[in-house]
């Protein structure tokens, strides 16, 4: 497992765009999987400052051909905190709209088992479609990978599942009031994550030094870190900040 340690998130936005830009250059038409969140933002912003650049611009990017897909999608949020939102204002509204992603989740519309069932089930229709060449990756303070949760089945595949009240409490300031936070959402699942030929993981800040922790030094699977089942992964990239990984005291 490669590690790259930066000074702050932002150094660490512009790593991680560095290892993108590398990769759409020699492929224009990649095929990327997306995280949401704070941590990726910085890198959001350098690859959309590199969107909107002349293209006779050496540090032009075009994503045109690229195909996302992205994590996750909460279930029922206000449009303003729905992850598709979040990617509009942060990546797509600079872009040449590239092929893009992301469960579909109307809201105000009442959604029965069987219509997210489909959903999921068509998301993997998709997914089976592409090769995944590049997954970024956040992690959540209690090790949470897209939504896949504490405990969660590493071999399932797009799914519904339940946030924990841990994971609903870290991105409640995110939201108008707490009881906003929606109590589900639809990830992709460890399957089609793990399926990617290559993994970067960001993590920025001491929340979440525990999660880097048990992946990078523990160096073997938890299900109660859901994280640490990147180390089924041959090809994984942690890009992390020096709050997340303070070297010299994680050996005290
Ligand atoms: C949410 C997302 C995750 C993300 C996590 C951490 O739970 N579903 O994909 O990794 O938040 O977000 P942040 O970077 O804001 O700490």
């Amino acid at each position: 497992m490669q590690i790259i340690r930066t000074e702050n998130r932002e150094d660490l936005g512009k790593a991680a765009a560095e290892q993108v830009a590398n990769l759409i250059r020699r492929k224009p038409n990649a095929t990327l999987v997306l995280p949401t969140g704070d941590t990726p933002l910085p890198l959001y912003h350098e690859l959309s400052d590199a969107c909107r650049r002349a293209p006779e611009d050496v540090f032009h990017l075009s994503l045109r051909d690229v195909t996302i897909f992205n994590l996750d999608e909460y279930i029922d949020a206000p449009q303003e905190n729905s992850y598709r939102q979040y990617m509009w204002d942060n990546l797509l509204k600079y872009a040449t709209l590239p092929n893009f992603h992301i469960p579909f989740l109307p809201r105000y519309v009442k959604i029965h088992g069987d219509k997210i069932g489909a959903i999921c089930n068509e998301y993997n229709h998709l997914l089976d479609q592409q090769d995944i060449d590049l997954a970024i990756l956040g992690v959540g303070q209690n090790g949470h990978i897209g939504f896949n949760e504490p405990g969660c089945d590493p071999e399932e595949r797009t799914h519904l599942v339940t946030l924990s009240e841990s994971t609903r409490a870290a991105n409640a300031h995110l939201f108008r009031s707490p009881e906003d936070v929606p109590t589900q959402a639809i990830t992709m699942g460890l399957k089609d994550i793990l399926s990617a030929k290559r993994i970067i993981l960001l993590a920025s800040g001491p929340s979440k030094k525990e999660a880097i922790y048990r992946l990078y030094f523990g160096q073997k699977e938890d299900p109660e870190w859901p994280v640490t089942y990147l180390l089924r992964h041959p090809n994984v990239t942690l890009i992390v900040d020096r709050d997340c990984f303070p070297i010299d005291s994680m050996f005290e």
